[in-house]
């Protein structure tokens, strides 16, 4: 590869140097069009988010191939997210299935598809660490943990990259948006980010670092300025750290317009400044800012930046044109499509199976299939709502919606009543309300499918109120005078404020927005063809007012104790009467339900914690086992999940650390060993002036069902 990059590179011209360096979306109509593909024949575009036609994108890769000076082939770029036609859990319930293996096999079939249509490079995954639930974003991230987001983007990039027929990349997977994209100032998206020396190394740069070492292909640069540097033009991160410290030498992209976007945020003067400051910034290849297009020669020419910076960041990209084989083939079968095939069908009915989180059961669950059903709300029936955000080239004629599945499996055996009370889960008529209740008060049982439409999360969809929209709320208060037994269904985009519907509900289960067979799954976990094991990746919070809400937080010196809620206040009692310390009059302290958190048909026990030793030195490996029995009736997944906590630092300390998790199949009545291992590199964080230590100490270290429970043992490292 590098004998044949170089040799390329020292043939090219500025001009095509700069080509290379140039992405496009023409569209459809501009992969038509005469101007792109004289443009194509110049050499003077690199790379392209393309339409998904074989046949077209052929056409104008031949250009590139046999027309142009040097016959540098295009790639074909795509947001293959969460799916292609074949959609899966958005990524935060693929998070939740707690399953690397589940999200791997997802990305492998979205790669099959994806690469079937010609798309060559996917930018995903995203692995900005969430911690808001406003933030629209939050529904494309594994949530709230580093640990989370490092383990499930590994499996995400290597279900895309690998191909076991041949010694290249299968699709090129993008680690974005680098970085601190989740930190947004309120949730809201775009905004600008405040992070800490600490924060940004512990919690925001953690996934990316594992991304870089996984090999992943590329790298997109965010939109947001981080302690006041926007991410498309930030050497001190983007370059020493990333290229320096770290020693990644793939390809990094701008966000789309985010180089031009410098201007507005107040940090380049105009187009021309901002070209210059994003190579600096070692941004390698510009996203439909036309910046680089533009201004890069003019400024060579200037000796404002040299050739070097350029055969740097063309090299990068003609390498990663290598390593998708493409100068050997660059074009796609045309007529190959592989699309929804049934077992792509199958893998995401299971993979929405196991990202479904069980949040409450009075025991009503799983339902029998008999009687009469009342199927109600805004998402029973709502099969590309189901499918969340970004998924633009989704089949939609693929999604089974839940009424559907309902309606299927109880065919014969139970009579189903369908009525969404409102059309969409915004609605407001009270009038669909009524029929609801009617339906509910003929049913031995009510499944309320509440929730979000799609629309409402992803990108620059952001909600200051994160209760459920539209009339929602009312519905539930309605249906609950009936009296009749309720499950709630929450099919959502981001973790929503349910309080009091799930007061209100005998059974909750926490669906995300579950992608084209999400309907099917719920069936399956409903009437009990499947057992729930999906787990919070993201805590859920009482209300927006405690955001940030987090389970790895550090402790104040104050932590909350003897809380009073503002009801139970006495009229007129003194300040010094009610304590001071750290929680909310009307909140309390602590989510509603935390990371981690999920029910299953079973119940299991964890026995005591054995560690193979009470100190370690470094290099040491410490062993952790527990067993954990099933002691209940169903044969079921339990996540078992490692926790720890330094118990003193040199800096504030968070109360614990997810460090492992492990999802195993446990039969009723049996029991299993469960060990974890974990070295002084794993108790490592970045002490400002100090950098990554792990310092002598006692460590609490906890196996545990969640986030919040479990008895912790001690070790220490000496
Ligand atoms: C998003 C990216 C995405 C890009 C290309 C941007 O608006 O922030 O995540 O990859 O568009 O579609």
């Amino acid at each position: 590869m590098d004998v044949f990059v170089d040799d390329l590179l020292s043939r090219m011209t500025v001009e095509e140097k700069i080509g290379q360096m140039h992405q496009l979306a023409p569209g459809r109509a501009g992969m038509e069009a005469d101007w792109l593909r004289e443009a194509v024949r110049k050499g003077e575009i690199g790379t392209m988010l393309a339409p998904g036609e074989p046949a077209l994108l052929n056409e104008v890769q031949r250009i590139a191939v046999e027309e142009s000076r040097l016959g540098i082939p295009l790639i074909y770029a795509h947001d293959v997210i969460h799916g292609y036609k074949t959609v899966f859990p958005i990524p935060l319930g693929l998070a939740a299935t707690f399953n690397p293996a589940i999200v791997e096999k997802g990305s492998e079939i979205a790669a099959m598809e994806a690469r079937s249509a010609g798309m060559r490079w996917t930018f995903a995954p995203m692995v900005d660490v969430s911690r808001d639930p406003r933030w629209g974003r939050i529904a494309e991230s594994f949530g709230e943990d580093p640990y989370m987001n490092a383990v499930m983007g590994v499996a995400t990039v290597r279900g895309f990259q690998k191909d076991t027929t041949s010694e290249y990349l299968n699709v090129a997977a993008c680690a974005k948006h680098f970085v601190g994209y989740g930190a947004a100032e309120g949730g809201k998206d775009y905004n600008t980010t405040h992070v800490t020396e600490d924060q940004l190394r512990d919690v925001y740069l953690a996934p990316f670092k594992a991304l870089a070492d996984e090999g992943v292909a590329s790298f997109m640069c965010a939109f947001n300025d981080i302690n006041g540097r926007p991410m498309s033009g930030n050497r001190p991160v983007a370059v020493d750290i990333l290229r320096d410290e770290w020693g990644y030498d793939g390809v990094m992209v701008s966000d789309w317009g985010s180089i031009a976007q410098m201007v507005p945020h107040g940090y380049c003067t105009d187009l021309k400044d901002a070209a210059g400051r994003a190579v600096e910034g070692g941004v390698d290849i510009d996203m439909e800012s036309r910046a680089y297009a533009t201004h890069l020669k003019e400024l060579l020419e200037e000796g404002k930046i040299s050739e070097r910076d350029l055969d740097r960041s063309v090299r990068n990209i003609l390498c990663m044109k290598w390593k998708l084989g493409l100068f050997e083939n660059p074009y796609t079968e045309v007529g190959g499509e592989k699309f929804c095939l049934p077992s792509s069908l199958e893998a995401s009915r299971e993979a929405a199976v196991e990202s479904a989180v069980l949040l409450k059961n009075d025991g009503m669950l799983p339902l029998q299939c008999k009687g009469r059903i009342a199927v109600v709300g805004p998402l029973a029936d709502a099969p590309v709502e189901q499918l969340g955000t970004w998924c633009g080239r989704a089949d939609e004629d693929a999604p089974v919606s839940a009424v559907e599945a309902v309606r299927a499996e109880c065919a014969g055996k139970a009579s189903v009543v369908f009525e969404p009370g409102l059309t969409f889960s915004r609605g407001r008529s009270e009038k669909g309300i009524a029929k609801a209740v009617r339906a509910a008060e003929s049913a031995d049982v009510v499944l309320f499918f509440a929730g979000e439409e799609r629309i409402l999360s992803g990108e620059a969809r952001c909600r200051a109120d994160i209760t459920l929209p539209g009339a929602q709320k009312e519905m539930m208060k309605a249906l609950k005078k009936t009296g009749k037994p309720i499950v709630l269904v929450v099919m959502a985009g981001r973790p929503l404020a349910v309080a009091e519907e799930i007061e209100m509900a005998d059974a909750v289960i926490y669906a995300f927005h579950g992608g084209t067979m999400a309907g099917p799954a719920l069936s399956d976990l409903i009437f009990g063809k499947a057992v729930p094991s999906g787990r919070l990746p993201v805590c859920l919070p009482r209300m927006a007012g405690q955001i940030p809400v987090y389970y790895n937080r550090r402790n104040t010196g104050r932590p909350a104790h003897n809380i009073v809620m503002l009801d139970d206040i006495p009229i007129g009692a003194r300040q010094s009467t009610l304590g001071h310390t750290s929680y909310y009059l009307d909140a309390g302290d602590g989510p509603l339900y935390t990371f981690g958190y999920g029910l299953s048909y079973t119940t299991f026990e964890y026995g005591p914690v054995t560690l193979s030793s009470s100190e370690i030195t470094s290099g040491d490996v410490l062993k952790a086992s527990c067993e954990v029995r099933n002691t209940g009736n169903a044969d079921a997944y339990e996540t078992v999940q490692l926790y720890v906590r330094d118990d003193v630092g040199s800096m504030t300390r968070p109360v614990r650390e997810l460090k492992g998790f492990r999802k195993i199949l446990i039969p009723a009545g049996e029991s299993r060993k469960v060990e974890f291992t974990l070295t002084s590199e794993d108790l490592k964080y970045w002490n400002i002036g100090q950098g990554f230590i792990a310092e002598p100490g006692t460590y609490t270290l906890w196996i545990a069902p969640d986030s919040a429970s479990g008895t912790g043992v001690n070790f220490e490292l000496i």
